[in-house]
């Protein structure tokens, strides 16, 4: 196949074949098919396309869909625009300097396994969610302040913990956890969080996604269907796609998680992850009403509800709202908490809190596959929160994140009011700034991410965060590392580069 000559005629891919059933978004499938086609030499630099709405006819999907994925792949160089508006192939140099990015075909092919050989088709499908993290921005969601942290009592209590550590310390780690460190943890929660449990319900882990790894691969068999939050945390459905999981995307309204939809689209499921103290990323918090109608139909339904309270200590406004797991009296929830956004995320400890009979179940597993947690820190840690100083980090750091929480709410409503409402979420380190119908009117929020992005600002689309088609668009907006003062220039310069159409 000759690869630069272009063609004249305008193709169209009406002919690849769509896994309505996958776990993979429609436009990375789209996307993928291209990629793949592209660097083959199939689809040869100056292939031009039909036009979005034309494609979209043919496969039966929407346009926003066709758009994502030519988004997509403008982006990563494979396709560029002509100038009367048409999209064609970039040429193979062009697309090939940037990262192959790992992808599913239509066949099922990967293009990143040319690279990496042969894998599983559940590692295939893991590699295949797109997902741009933007971590060293100042508008990273995930992204804690670590510039205050106390890292002297720190660096005192390792030094202490390694000095002249116990043999059992070295040796003999239970897969559950250091047990002091698992009693702070039970202490801590009982008093920031209202959770009463004891050492016995607690496992440490390596952070959130740890546990995630290890209660779905205890919990579920291959093909298992699983409800996930629509728009959720991508994250979590990477872990639970390797897990083998269905993943049933259930729509979250301002009560949270849409539990009589649930039971409709999937009423066998066998687990479902929620985020009901802060929904990720629209942050609302589940009310009453819903969370008791899902502690029933999973007890009915012998199902597991895994509850992430990711960052619930940074609750700015109100009162705290009691988590799920202390109104289950059935043993079905499995709380998973974090320090990663308490200290800093490098240290990878987290925790899990269930019933006795669940962690015993979670520490023999464990044992058998990578035995535990790793103990640097485990014993400094639990010292590090008997003197005091997690308490006194975290109350420190909850009026600086609500300062910045206030300044960046500030900053929007004056300076784009007419462009983006912002979410009401009152906890954590991000905020949603949803598009007005304007807004909406002269661009999509992956367009106003690629025009940011010119100006040097670093932001997450609402729309990323979608197993299927988005229904919102908006821009997710960490404020952890951002300086109040910086939030007005920030914003300013935002409102500036969006206030124009996308092209
Ligand atoms: C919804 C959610 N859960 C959990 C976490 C924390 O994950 P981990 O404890 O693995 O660092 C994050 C981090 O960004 C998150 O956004």
């Amino acid at each position: 196949m000759e690869k630069s000559r272009p063609q004249k005629r305008r193709v169209s891919i009406a002919g690849m074949h769509i896994d309505r059933a996958s776990a993979v978004p429609i436009h990375l499938q789209i996307a993928a098919h291209l990629r793949n086609g592209i660097l083959q030499g199939v689809l040869p630099a100056g292939t031009q396309f039909l036009g979005s709405r034309e494609i979209a006819r043919e496969l039966g999907c929407s346009r926003t869909v066709i758009l994502a994925a030519w988004d997509l792949l403008y982006a990563e160089g494979y396709l560029e625009s002509t100038p009367r508006g048409g999209v064609t192939v970039a040429s193979v140099k062009q697309a090939q300097a940037s990262p192959a990015p790992a992808a599913v075909s239509s066949s099922g092919e990967d293009s990143s396994a040319i690279e990496i050989g042969p894998v599983s088709d559940r590692w295939r499908s893991l590699l295949a969610f797109d997902y741009d993290t933007n971590w060293k921005s100042e508008f990273s969601p995930g992204a804690p302040d670590v510039s205050s942290f106390p890292f002297k009592e720190w660096a005192r209590l390792l030094r202490q913990a390694w000095q002249n550590p116990k043999n059992s310390d070295c040796l003999d780690l239970p897969p559950e956890g250091h047990p002091v460190l698992r009693s702070e943890i039970a202490n801590f929660l009982g008093s920031v969080r209202g959770l009463v449990c004891t050492p016995g319900n607690v496992a440490v882990t390596s952070g959130t996604s740890g546990a995630l790894d290890f209660c779905s691969r205890m919990i579920l068999d291959q093909g298992d269907e699983v409800w996930v939050e629509e728009p959720g945390f991508v994250e979590a459905r990477w872990t639970l796609t390797a897990a083998g999981a269905r993943l049933i995307p259930v729509p979250v309204d301002d009560k949270g998680l849409c539990v009589p939809e649930g039971i409709r689209l999937a009423p066998n499921a066998k687990l479902v992850v929620v985020t009901p103290s802060h929904q990720y990323p629209i942050g609302v918090s589940m009310g009453l009403e819903r969370r008791l109608e899902l502690l029933d139909w999973a007890n009915r339904n012998d199902a597991w509800i895994i509850e992430d309270d990711y960052n619930s200590e940074f609750r700015h406004q109100d009162s705290m709202i009691a988590s799920l797991r202390s109104l289950d009296r059935d043993g079905r929830v499995i709380y998973l908490g974090t320090f990663s956004k308490l200290m800093m995320p490098s240290l990878r400890i987290g925790y899990m809190i269930a019933d006795e009979r669940l962690i015993r179940a979670f520490s023999k597993g464990r044992a058998r596959i990578d035995v535990h947690t790793s103990g640097i820190g485990q014993v400094a840690l639990a010292e590090f929160m008997r003197e005091g100083h997690l308490l006194r980090h975290l109350r420190r750091m909850r009026k600086v994140y609500a300062a910045r929480r206030a300044a960046l709410i500030d900053a929007i409503t004056t300076l784009m009011p007419d462009d983006l409402t912002v979410s009401s979420a009152a906890t954590g380190l991000h905020l949603v700034a949803f598009f007005t119908d304007r807004m909406r009117a002269r661009m999509t929020d992956a367009e106003a991410v690629k025009l940011l992005l010119q100006t040097g600002i670093h932001v997450q689309p609402l729309s990323q965060n979608y197993l299927g088609e988005p229904t919102q668009q908006g821009l997710v907006l960490g404020y952890g590392r951002l300086h109040t003062e910086d939030a007005r220039r920030l914003i300013s310069k935002m409102a500036a580069c969006l206030s124009g159409p996308a092209s």
